[in-house]
Parts: structure tokens; C-alpha cells; sequence
């Protein structure tokens, strides 16, 4: 059998043959944050090379490397390095890990990207809570989930109203509150890339009503609320994506991602250890 549900079943079998800890929460680091996972307890560590349907990672900053352990006490599952769209890969590919997090038991996914701050008044270094999100390359037809619809995965037509789950978000914010961690809070807008954007297009993004621009996350959490799991997203702002400001470079992303790493570890960290209280049941993908 070549279908995906037998694809993801052939990929959680290879990781659970590693270890027994079933993860309840999947993180996914983006650039400049994968020394993260460095935190886990009992890490095993699964080369996505030994993963079917894993592919090798091929950006500077993005390690490729699935650590299944404990953060905070919660059983995670730690995405060491994504897939993107601008290295080549299908939407289908690049979201496939989310699907086979998912079989081996997450029933919550919190992304983690570096972007762009489209306000001025913004610094490098600062932490956005995603509560929205513009999905571009999917408004244009590049969706993961265009195509036949597998209902063993999920519905036909999931809603992305309150994608980004409420709860979470107010965990997020007291965590941040009581580590004194400012969180700014705004919509993601993901763009394909990989070049990054011209002027008129950021004022373009700043219309449409977004705070933060970026390459990433968004198709994982479609993906995600396809399946019904509760979904949280953290932004580190590495640059400011400003129409008259100087232009973005990855030397920077990484740059920010390494000095802000203490302040978004020690909030994912509060964000784990409270999240029992609110995330372990799995929801329907169009729960309100
Ligand atoms: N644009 C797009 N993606 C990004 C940026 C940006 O300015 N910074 C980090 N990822």
C-alpha cells in the first residue's frame, strides 16, 4: 500500500521502535532556535534521514534531527530544523512530519519561526504570540491539502477561524506576564520565499492587516487543525521587515535567533509545564 495513512504509519514505526514515551506535545524550532532541544531530558534522537517521507534539511540554522524526550515533564516531540515550500517541497512533504507527530500521539503542536516585524516601533530580539495567521501561498492554490481528502485524516473542508487555540493563548501570556517577558502579539503572514520582499510587498502585507512576515508555519498548522490538534504559534521577530528599512538578511535571523534563545526557552518552558490544564484533549478540527 502506497497511500499516506500507511506512509505515516511506515515513519511512526521506525520512531517508536526508538522509544517508548508517547509525546503529547510536537515543537517545531524554527531557524536560529534548534539548540532548544538541547533541554530535553532522556533525549533519543532520530536522524529525519532514518525517517521515511523525512527530508534532509538543507538551510543553515535548521538541523535535521526528531527529539523525542521530556521538556518541563510534558513528552515532547522536538522538530530539530523544518521543511520549507521555497526549498522544493511539495506543501504535502513539507507538512508530513505534522501527520506522523500526530499518529505517534501529539495531540498539541507549537511552532516556533523566526520572521519579520512590520512595525516600526519593533525591536529585533522580541517575542510575537501568533493569533492569526494569512496563509498567501495557500490563498494561490499552494495548499496541503489540495487533492483527494483522506477523512481518515480529517474533513474535506476544516475551518481555520480560532486556528490558534485561546487557551493556550492565555497561557502564553500569563507565562510571559510572570517570567516579565514582553509578548507582542499579532497575525503571521507566510509567504513562499525564498527571496526576501520588496517594499510594495511588505505595505502590501501591512494592509492585508499583518504584523509579522515569515516563510514557515502556517501550512503545519492547517495541517494540524486538519486533524483536530490544538495549535499554538511563537515568533521571534529577527529583523525588521520595514519598506524604507535596510534589507533582511539569514546571517541576521540566525543572529537574533541565538541571543533571544535564554528568553523563548524559558517561556516554552512555562508554556509546558502549565499546559496540562488545558491541552490534552483532543478537539474537533472545526471546534469554535
Ligand atoms: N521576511 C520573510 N521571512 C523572514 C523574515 C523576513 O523579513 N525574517 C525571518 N524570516
Amino acid at each position: 500500500m502506497n497511500d499516506v495513512l500507511s506512509q505515516i504509519d511506515d515513519a511512526r514505526s521506525i520512531i517508536t521502535a526508538r522509544t517508548s514515551l508517547v509525546p503529547r506535545v510536537a515543537l517545531v524550532l524554527g531557524s536560529g532556535l534548534s539548540e532548544l532541544a538541547d533541554d530535553l531530558d532522556d533525549p533519543i534522537t532520530v536522524p529525519y534521514a532514518e525517517i521515511p517521507g523525512f527530508l534532509p534539511t538543507t538551510i543553515p540554522g535548521h538541523r535535521g534531527e526528531l527529539v523525542i524526550g521530556r521538556m518541563a515533564g510534558q513528552p515532547v516531540a522536538v522538530m530539530r530544523g523544518r521543511f520549507h515550500f521555497y526549498e522544493g517541497h511539495s506543501m504535502q512533504q513539507v507538512t508530513f512530519p505534522v501527520r506522523v507527530l500526530h499518529a505517534l500521539g501529539c495531540t498539541t503542536l507549537l511552532a516556533t519561526n523566526a520572521a519579520g516585524g512590520l512595525h516600526a516601533d519593533w525591536h529585533i530580539g522580541d517575542l510575537m504570540l501568533i493569533t492569526d495567521h494569512i496563509f498567501l501561498p495557500g490563498l494561490a492554490g499552494h495548499h496541503p491539502l489540495r487533492g483527494p481528502n483522506d477523512e481518515r485524516l480529517g474533513p474535506r473542508f476544516p475551518a481555520m477561524v480560532n486556528a490558534y487555540d485561546r487557551e493556550f493563548m492565555a497561557l502564553a501570556r500569563a507565562a510571559a506576564n510572570s517570567l516579565g517577558i514582553p509578548l507582542r502579539e499579532g497575525v503571521y503572514l507566510m509567504l513562499s520565499g525564498p527571496a526576501f520582499e520588496s517594499g510594495a510587498e511588505l505595505r502590501m502585507c501591512h494592509l492585508l492587516g499583518a504584523d509579522a512576515v515569515g516563510m514557515s508555519t502556517v501550512p503545519e498548522v492547517v495541517v494540524a487543525r486538519h486533524m483536530g490538534m490544538r495549535c499554538m504559534g511563537l515568533s521571534l521577530i529577527t529583523n525588521l521587515a520595514l519598506p524604507d528599512g535596510p534589507p533582511a538578511n539569514h546571517q541576521e535571523v540566525l543572529e537574533a535567533g541565538a541571543a533571544a534563545r535564554p528568553k523563548i526557552a524559558a517561556l516554552i518552558r512555562s508554556i509546558l509545564a502549565h499546559i496540562d490544564r488545558t491541552a490534552t484533549i483532543p478537539t474537533s478540527p472545526d471546534r469554535p
